[in-house]
Parts: structure tokens; sequence; C-alpha cells
């Protein structure tokens, strides 16, 4: 039987004790998922991105079936949990730089060569950061988080996760994206390839976003987040607060907008350092 179907079937099931061969489904699923052969969700041909749900309710079922154990080091750094979620073991054959200083990367989440975790910075599990991508320190790549090539997560971006609060969707950057440095993209956003969120930015859900040049707003909607379109620059704004108590308050929502769309200055601005790689 395909892996999809059975863990779709240990995930359904309401038993609360598990055999060996069902952790040994577990095991498949995180292998597929350090290989980057299964994936929290795919872009099509068409460049729309599918969520295969089957994986989040693996990654669910993974906390259901395992024990909390001690993952103390060397008795002196104390962890303690699901003995199922241990950390990644990588090897100097992943090419990934782990730069020292207490960084932590999940079991069951695709880190490519190239790929650099500055310190301290957790990439959690049903994650995919894909080649040449940087994870600045204080960064978050959260769980199912989909980080495309050549992504600069700047220092203190969050990239939020879908188990808890549960979402549907998890958040997608495409090829070549900037991250500022605090950002959060949270909530099922989709942020389209090349686009640029200046430093502070945050997006959610019920984050509409203002497009100067388009002269559109942004929105998400049913069964959708909200996205970020190709080569966007998105500030950090506000608006006016809704009349009449909000002008009388004279308060402002945070709002961010996109002011233009990447051109050479952008590049400039923005330009990754090969040599780190
Ligand atoms: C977005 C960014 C790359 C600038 O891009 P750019 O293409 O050079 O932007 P421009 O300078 O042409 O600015 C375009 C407009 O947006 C405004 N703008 C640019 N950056 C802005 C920001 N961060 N906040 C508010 N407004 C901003 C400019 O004032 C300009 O508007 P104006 O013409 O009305 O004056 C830069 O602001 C940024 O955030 N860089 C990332 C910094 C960072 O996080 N580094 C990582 C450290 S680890």
């Amino acid at each position: 039987m395909p892996l999809r179907e059975r863990i779709e079937a240990l995930a359904a099931s309401d038993r609360s004790t598990f055999t060996d061969e069902d952790r040994a489904v577990l095991g498949e699923l995180k292998e597929a998922l350090n290989r980057g052969s299964v994936r929290a969700a795919e872009r099509g041909q068409d460049g729309q991105w599918r969520v295969n749900a089957w994986v989040k309710q693996g990654i669910l079922l993974g906390f259901r079936l395992g024990t909390l154990v001690d993952m103390s080091v060397d008795g002196t750094l104390r962890f303690f949990d699901k003995d199922t979620w241990p950390t990644r073991a990588l090897t100097l054959e992943d090419r990934v730089r782990v730069v020292p200083g207490g960084s932590s990367i999940r079991d069951g989440c695709f880190v490519a060569p190239g790929v650099v975790c500055m310190p301290p910075s957790y990439v959690n599990v049903g994650a995919y950061v894909d080649e040449g991508t940087m994870i600045d320190s204080h960064a978050l790549v959260g769980s199912c988080a989909q980080i495309g090539r050549r992504v600069h997560l700047s220092a203190a971006a969050q990239v939020g996760g879908v188990l808890e609060p549960i979402g549907a969707a998890p958040v997608i950057i495409e090829d070549d994206v900037m991250v500022g440095g605090g950002c959060g993209v949270y909530e099922g956003t989709l942020v389209r390839e090349r686009s640029v969120l200046a430093a502070g930015t945050i997006l959610t859900r019920s984050t509409p976003v203002y497009d100067l040049v388009r002269g559109e707003i942004h929105r998400s909607g049913p069964g959708r987040g909200l996205e970020i379109p190709a080569g966007a620059v998105v500030v950090p704004g506000a608006r006016a607060a809704t009349p009449p108590t909000g002008m009388s308050w004279a308060l402002s929502l945070y709002t961010p907008i996109i002011v233009k769309y990447r051109d050479a200055k952008t590049d400039a601005a923005t330009a990754l350092e090969e040599a780190l790689r």
C-alpha cells in the first residue's frame, strides 16, 4: 500500500497504542521528508501550489506515536521531547553549513546542499529549504514551510508553521525572495518569486496589502491565503483606522504597502554574497 494510504489509515484510527510496524511507517515518512521526495506542498507546472494534507496528518501522528524521553546532551544541556522527533542526523555529505552556536533542525525536513543556518535558528518538521538559502540568526522556519532557492531569511525573520494554531496551508516563500530583518510571514501566506519584504513587514491571513503600482488590494480569500505577487517590494506602512472613532482618536492600523516592483536598485540592495555559500 502506498505510504500516503498507510499514513491516512493510521491517522484515522482511534488507537492509543501503536506497534513497531506503525512506527516504521512514520520512519518511512520522515526519511522521505528528509530526502525531499515527499513535501507538505508542491508547485505544479501551472505555478499553483497544492497542499499534501496527508503529510501534516503524518506529522501529527508522529506526536501521538512518540514517548517523552530525555534528550539531554552531555548531561548539561537539558532537553526533553517525543522520541519520534529528534534533531535531524545531518552529516558532512549533506553539504549544509550549520554554524556552531545553538541552531536546531528537526528530523523530517529537507535542507538542500548550500543552505547556511546561522545560530540560533530553528527549522521545524515538514519544512523544505532549497539550495543556497540563508537562514540568519534568530530566524524560524516553521512546520511544513516551503522555502525556495537563494532565499535570504534575514535576522529574526519568522516563517510560521501549520501545527499550532492549526493551519491548513503552509507558508510558501518562492525562489530569490528577500525576507528582511524581523519580518513575520504567517498563516499560509504565499510570497511569489523575487519579491522583497522590507525589514519589519508582517503578513497574515487577515492582512490586506495595498499595491500602489497596480492600484489593487491583495487579500486572502476562501480557501486561499494572502499572495504577494512576483517581484513586489513590500514595506511596512500605516492607514487611517476606520472612521468615525478611529479618525477622532487619530489612530492608524499597520498595513504593508507594495511601493514598487523589483528594479536594478532593489537588486543592488538585496544582492547575495556567493562567498558565503
Ligand atoms: C526594501 C529595501 C530592499 C529597499 O528596496 P529599494 O528597491 O532600494 O527601495 P527604494 O529605496 O527604491 O524605495 C522605494 C520607496 O519605498 C520606500 N521605502 C523603501 N524601503 C522602505 C522601508 N524599509 N520602509 C518604509 N519605506 C521604505 C522609499 O522611501 C521609497 O519611497 P519614496 O519614493 O516615496 O521615497 C530595503 O528597504 C530593505 O528593507 N532592505 C532589507 C534590510 C534588511 O532587512 N537587511 C537584512 C539584515 S540581516
